[in-house]
């Protein structure tokens, strides 16, 4: 044996407990989901998400390995090509482009339409996850589940119980709770594929009359530039499923009079939130750059229009 493997052995082992530790804390239907889900090529399905004790909405999602996505709800879709992210809002009829990165798709994926299968991703599964045990057994819509509940302090403190499904061995359904608010899911249709994904699905094409908006201030202070600049720095937070502090940035339709005063940005809670020398929103994240500040306040001075 050389010198060399000799030095290498005990740094080897010691990796190799470490993982196992690691492993032994989670229970073993959360490492056995993560290995379908990592060994899954693609995973699509149908969501009913029932925002407690609000309303319930739907929504569709088809994953592809390595980073390719399309989430789709009544407000629009994001879809993520492998290269740039596309994000269409029906309501203003446009969308934007930004290059994909890890953070990004961690955020679009994680949100309460797909939280529980954030894993097909995950390089290093759960590793987020603070505490994780399994509860009770059950049955939802037909499918005998196992509960297992997992919490966790970043990026804000939640909690969540995968519903994982006795015959698949993956979640079929979750509940969720973060930032004061709970959504319960169920998958009406899901399935795990083991071939390539079809590209056809992850390939961008504009909805009919679609207008591309800059993500820069180049849109003028019309609503366009505004949504986009919610689309990036306010989701999942402020989506129509999720609706921080009764919030929903995800339309010009959801905006309520309660934060926007038209023509008065100084006394709008929406203005007053992301500006000042330490703005409160976005939460855990960085201000608005000035620019979109800026765009955000003319437009409530320009009278808050739809358009
Ligand atoms: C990481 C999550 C998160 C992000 C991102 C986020 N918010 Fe919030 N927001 C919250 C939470 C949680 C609340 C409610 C609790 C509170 O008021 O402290 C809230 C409350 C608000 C309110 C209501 C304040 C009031 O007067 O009642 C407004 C307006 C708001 N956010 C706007 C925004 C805007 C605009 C953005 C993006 C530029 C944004 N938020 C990004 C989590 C977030």
């Amino acid at each position: 044996m050389s010198r060399s493997t000799l030095i290498l052995l005990p740094v080897v082992s010691v990796g190799i407990l470490a993982c196992v530790a690691a492993q032994r804390m989670l229970p073993g239907q959360l490492s056995k989901q993560a290995k379908l889900l990592q060994d899954a090529k693609t995973l699509s399905g149908s969501v009913t998400i029932q925002a407690l004790p609000g309303a319930q909405s739907t929504a569709t999602f088809s994953f592809g390995k390595p980073n390719l996505y399309r989430i789709e709800n009544a407000d629009g879709f994001v879809l993520c090509d492998g290269t740039n992210v596309y994000r269409y809002t029906k309501a203003s009829n446009s969308y934007t482009v930004t290059p994909a990165d890890d953070a990004t798709l961690l955020k679009d994926v994680s949100g309460p339409a797909t939280w529980a299968w954030t894993t097909f991703f995950a390089k290093r599964p759960y590793d987020d996850i603070a505490t994780a045990k399994t509860g009770g057994s059950r049955t939802i819509k037909g499918h005998d589940v196992v509960e297992v509940i997992a919490s966790w302090e970043k990026p804000e403190p939640g909690s969540g119980t995968f519903y994982i499904d006795n015959k698949t061995g993956y979640a079929f359904g979750f509940d969720l709770k973060q930032s004061d608010k709970e959504w319960l899911v169920t998958s009406d249709k899901l399935s795990i594929g083991t071939s390539g994904p079809d590209a056809t699905t992850f390939a961008f094409t504009a909805p009919d009359g679609a207008k591309k908006v800059e993500q820069a201030n180049d849109a003028g202070s019309g609503y366009a530039a505004v949504q986009a600049i919610f689309d990036k720095n306010c989701m999942p937070c402020h989506g129509s499923g999720r609706r921080s502090g009764g919030v929903d940035l995800s339309s010009y339709a959801n905006l309520t009079k309660r934060i926007v005063k038209a023509g008065d940005p100084d006394s709008s809670d929406l203005y007053e939130v992301i500006s000042g020398s330490n703005p409160e929103m976005p939460r855990n994240r960085p201000p608005l750059s000035q620019a979109d500040q800026k765009t955000i306040y003319d437009w409530i001075k320009n009278g808050a229009k739809g358009d």
